[in-house]
């Protein structure tokens, strides 16, 4: 029998115990062991082939669609709303029409295709490994960025463009962790006419270099790839007409969002998409918080798209980490709350006048810990990974679990056996939880963790 997820709306909050019960089993044979069972997979009208690399969860796969960055007054959609509104004030053509168009309902299942090679990111690189990812078989993925998009936009033509969306990543638990988050990603590229309007005898490429790149998958992060000046290709001019440009706009942005006496800093950094590349960071609560990555694109990128004769700047910005900013609220679960007197706080008539939030109420946190043996041979990262353990906890218990920490791991001396605990803080935001509930959700776990990785329960 074929096992077909379809798309459903955000099953959030806490389910009930029957439910809980229900994913407790499926979860025992492991939730992505049974979606890999299944052979394949449908996720929006598309069929899937399961493989050795699924590791989507039926929990991951139920925030498709759920589209918070769409929700009338939902404070993502806020922040989407103003930052679109910015640019289309910032960049108008001719007409006075705006020059940036927006896509926010692209399909986030991607190709490694579209989420690493097309944007130059190793082979090797971290951010591709199966602990990292949601991977629903070996060529497709739940996008970890919306940089994924690129390249098939610039393809299609488009030169000025805002993608927003939700993004997928198997990360720890805490208040500014969740599996799911939203991003936008802005591209802009400009001729060679554009950029030197004014100074018409300037070039946008060197004149030594030939027009030819090496095949982007043979380029490594080299030295080179990290030097700030400028990629090899590109006038220093260009580059710095780009840079300021880019910076000019993105500065402007954030005191649009922050206010006029925002403090902000640029820090040097890499991607492997774009170079040189930065940090925004701003001054928030006594410490320093990045709010952005940008940079000017690799050439590569644009080559493969079929540009020749353009040089463009992107960046890329987390829209909880702005929203959790501006509104005050101090947990990310909040986001996918449906409690009225969280959403009640938030508008989009009045989008200057933004109220911060005020917590409904704070409910008392129940922390339990749970020790087990691992089998024979496994240990920490060789054979047990936290991030699955993470996944299960997740799956079983849902937005209850606030945090989850590895707190302790030895080898016995004697058996070679390897020993871990992982302290899980329960907390629901909109009522208390009773310590009975809080054992019986704790059992469960413990059982699932028992039949999936065959741990002994210490
Ligand atoms: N994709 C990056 C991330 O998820 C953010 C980013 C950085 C996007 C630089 C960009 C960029 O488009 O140019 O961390």
């Amino acid at each position: 029998m074929f096992l077909t997820l379809r798309v459903r709306g955000p099953s959030l909050a806490v389910s009930s115990s029957e439910h809980r019960r229900r994913v407790a089993r499926a979860f025992a044979s492991s939730a992505a062991e049974e979606v890999k069972k299944a052979h394949q997979l449908e996720i929006n009208r598309c069929t899937y082939a399961t493989d050795n690399w699924t590791n989507v969860t039926p929990k991951i796969l139920s925030y498709l669609g759920a589209n918070k960055h769409l929700q009338n007054d939902h404070p993502l959609s806020i922040m989407r709303q103003r930052i679109v509104n910015y640019f289309y004030g910032a960049y108008r053509n001719q007409r006075g029409n705006p020059l940036f168009s927006v896509y926010d309902k692209l399909n986030p299942v991607v190709t490694v295709q579209q989420n690493f090679d097309n944007l130059l990111i190793p082979r090797d690189h971290v951010s591709r490994q199966k602990s990292d990812c949601y991977y629903i078989n070996q060529q497709h993925l739940l996008r970890a960025h919306t940089t994924a998009h690129q390249v098939e936009l610039i393809s299609g033509g488009l030169d000025n463009f805002l993608v927003v969306g939700e993004v997928y990543r198997r990360d720890e638990i805490d208040c500014t962790h969740y599996p799911v988050f939203h991003q936008l990603d802005a591209v802009r590229l400009v001729t060679k006419d554009k950029l030197f309007e004014r100074n018409p005898g300037l070039e946008l490429f060197e004149e030594t270099w030939t027009g030819k790149l090496a095949d982007p998958r043979n380029i490594l992060p080299s030295a080179k790839c990290m030097d700030q000046t400028k990629q090899p290709c590109h006038t220093l001019e260009a580059v710095k007409l780009m840079e300021h440009e880019m910076k000019h706009v993105l500065v402007g942005l954030t005191k649009e969002l922050f206010g006029p006496r925002i403090r902000y800093r640029w820090v040097d950094t890499y991607f492997p998409f774009t170079q040189p590349s930065w940090e925004l960071e701003i001054y928030f609560k006594d410490n320093w918080l990045e709010v952005l990555g940008c940079g000017i694109m690799r050439h590569e990128i644009l080559q493969q798209a079929g540009v020749h004769q353009s040089i463009g700047y992107a960046f890329g910005v987390g829209l909880e980490r702005l929203a959790m900013v501006l509104f005050d609220i101090p947990d990310i679960r909040l986001f996918w709350s449906n409690d009225s007197g969280f959403l009640s706080q938030f508008s989009e008539k009045d989008l200057h006048n933004l109220p911060k939030y005020k917590p409904v109420s704070h409910y008392p946190q129940c922390t339990n810990d749970l020790s087990f043996w691992l089998p024979p041979d496994v240990e920490v990262d060789a054979g047990f990974s936290a991030n699955d353990f993470y996944d299960l906890v997740r799956s079983v218990a849902g937005d209850i679990v606030e945090q989850i920490s590895l707190v302790d791991k030895f080898k016995h001396p004697k058996t070679g056996k390897s020993s871990v605990c992982f302290r899980i803080v329960y907390r629901h935001m909109e009522r208390t939880l009773t310590q009975v509930e809080v054992n019986n959700i704790h059992k469960q776990i413990a059982d699932a963790s028992v039949e999936n990785f065959n741990v002994q329960i210490r």
